[in-house]
């Protein structure tokens, strides 16, 4: 079941607790462009390194690349992105909204194979079944028009067609430009797959649903090159490790699935698609990543375009060949969507106090720990406390407002430990229990339940419980 939270609460949430923030709102905003606040990105880089530890640093097999936005435009001809990387475009001629044809169609006909018909088939299926706008409820749309969903820029001084480069729509082809390169520099042997993580850009017909569809997102994809034949297991054994990794966020399983593509939905170049779909409340199941066999296709192309070998001699049986490859490509900010959804939560306390608590797995929290003060005059021990802690952990120090008011703000960012300095800790006042010397409260986000801990233990104690 997915979280029983209206959608637009949440995101409401997000934006006020600095999380994510309006791209440019000083200036109105730039339609559906959003920057993630100093929450947003620690979340991100801990899912980033998360992936990096779970795909390459562990992996026997797999190494990492960092390679560049912008390629040789030849790159993307030789994809097929240049002429077929469009989204079919309509117009509604009566409140004029620009609305993606197929996305049409799958609402008022979620029977419908969209994905297998050509534009002229949708324009008459649109005209036959007298299908209506979803904004204003009229029939009335102009015929579809391709669109290419890739950003074009020009390289050097000057704006003639011939220095058009593009933004790169994904971050796949960096690694497979690359496939020599790697295997040549770091003597791999097939199997071995390559990691490459950053931005990519498409100019989306129809970005929304906060940052699930932006026209700048961050992608997480593996090429893992492997001997023809072998491809359909490797395909098992990615899809696996895909699913562990995205159970290892911490997300609720129910909420989760393996969708199988259909044939006629599979692109042709492809074997086999899957893809992992979280359950969206309000906007229901959407695509958190894919995994792919996408045969030798990728490398064969650029073979042809760029004049390069792109075999490989297998040195088991010195069979000569061009690898298959397997691909899982995830959308980072999908996942952190799917976090930050699915760990959001409201209690109803004792006094009837709602308490808003985001029970985010401990490992990917922005902030492992909150230092808390309780009086101005604790700030010196407390501050000596933060610097110990901040050493090995993200932490953050409050020092406003009642220690009641300073737990809900940790419980609502979803920070999992609060410290909090009393006089006892720092032997300060008349009253002060000796034995309590050098100690401090520790509270859990989830239970509420409180642990007094020697100074010289705290980082025992965070290492038992923030490292799983
Ligand atoms: N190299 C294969 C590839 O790019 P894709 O299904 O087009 O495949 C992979 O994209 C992942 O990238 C998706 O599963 C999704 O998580 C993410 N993604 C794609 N378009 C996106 C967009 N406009 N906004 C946010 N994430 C997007």
């Amino acid at each position: 079941m997915s979280n029983k939270f209206e959608f637009e609460k949440i995101v409401s949430h997000l934006q006020t607790s600095g999380y994510v923030f309006a791209g440019s709102s000083i200036y109105g905003g730039l339609s559906n462009t959003w920057d993630y606040g100093p929450l947003g990105a620690e979340l991100k880089r801990n899912i980033k390194d998360l992936w990096w530890k779970r795909f390459v640093q562990e992996s026997a097999t797999n190494v990492g690349l960092d390679s560049a936005i912008l390629m040789n435009p030849k790159v993307w001809q030789a994809t097929g992105h240049v002429s077929t990387f469009n989204d079919p475009m309509i117009d509604c001629k009566s409140c004029k909204a620009r609305l993606r044809a197929d996305e049409i169609i799958k609402k008022q006909f979620p029977e419908v194979d969209v994905e297998g018909m050509s534009a002229g088939e949708m324009d008459s299926f649109i005209s036959g079944h007298k299908l209506v706008c979803p904004v204003c409820g009229k029939s009335d749309f102009t015929p579809i028009r391709q669109f290419n969903l890739m950003f074009k820029t020009h390289i050097g001084v000057f704006e003639d067609d011939k220095n058009i480069v593009y933004l790169r729509p994904e971050t796949a082809q960096g690694v497979f430009v690359n496939f020599k390169n790697v295997q040549r520099a770091c003597r791999k042997k097939i199997p071995f797959g390559i990691c490459n993580a950053g931005k990519s850009f498409r100019n989306e017909i129809t970005p929304g649903n906060f940052i699930f569809r932006t026209r700048e997102f961050e992608q997480l994809e593996m090429e893992f090159f492997c001997k023809p034949g072998t491809d359909l297991e490797w395909f098992e054994h990615w899809k696996k490790h895909c699913l562990s990794f995205v159970e290892e966020l911490g997300v609720k399983e129910d909420n989760l699935r393996f969708r199988d593509h259909e044939p006629a939905e599979l692109a042709f170049y492809s074997k086999a698609t899957t893809d992992v779909e979280y359950d969206f409340p309000s906007l229901g199941w959407g695509e958190i990543l894919g995994i792919a066999d996408r045969t030798d296709y990728d490398l064969k192309r650029h073979s042809e375009f760029s004049g390069e070998d792109m075999t490989y001699l297998d040195s088991d049986d010195n069979s000569r060949y061009i690898p298959y490859v397997i691909e899982p490509s995830m959308g980072l900010d999908r996942l952190m969507l799917m976090v930050m959804v699915d760990s959001y939560d409201e209690e109803t306390l004792e006094n009837n106090e709602t308490r808003i608590v985001m029970h985010l797995k401990p490992s990917i929290a922005p902030y492992k720990i909150a230092v808390l003060p309780l009086s101005k005059k604790l700030e010196d021990k407390a501050g000596e406390v933060m610097e110990m802690l901040s050493k090995r952990y993200m932490c953050i120090f409050d020092t406003t407002g009642s220690i009641g008011k300073r737990y809900r703000r940790e419980d609502a960012i979803g920070t999992p430990y609060c410290v909090t300095i009393d006089f006892d800790t720092a032997g300060i006042g008349d009253d002060v229990d000796a034995s309590l010397l050098n100690t401090v409260t520790i509270r859990d986000r989830d239970n509420m339940t409180q642990d007094r801990v020697p100074l010289d233990k705290l980082i025992e104690y965070f290492d038992e419980r923030l490292n799983k």
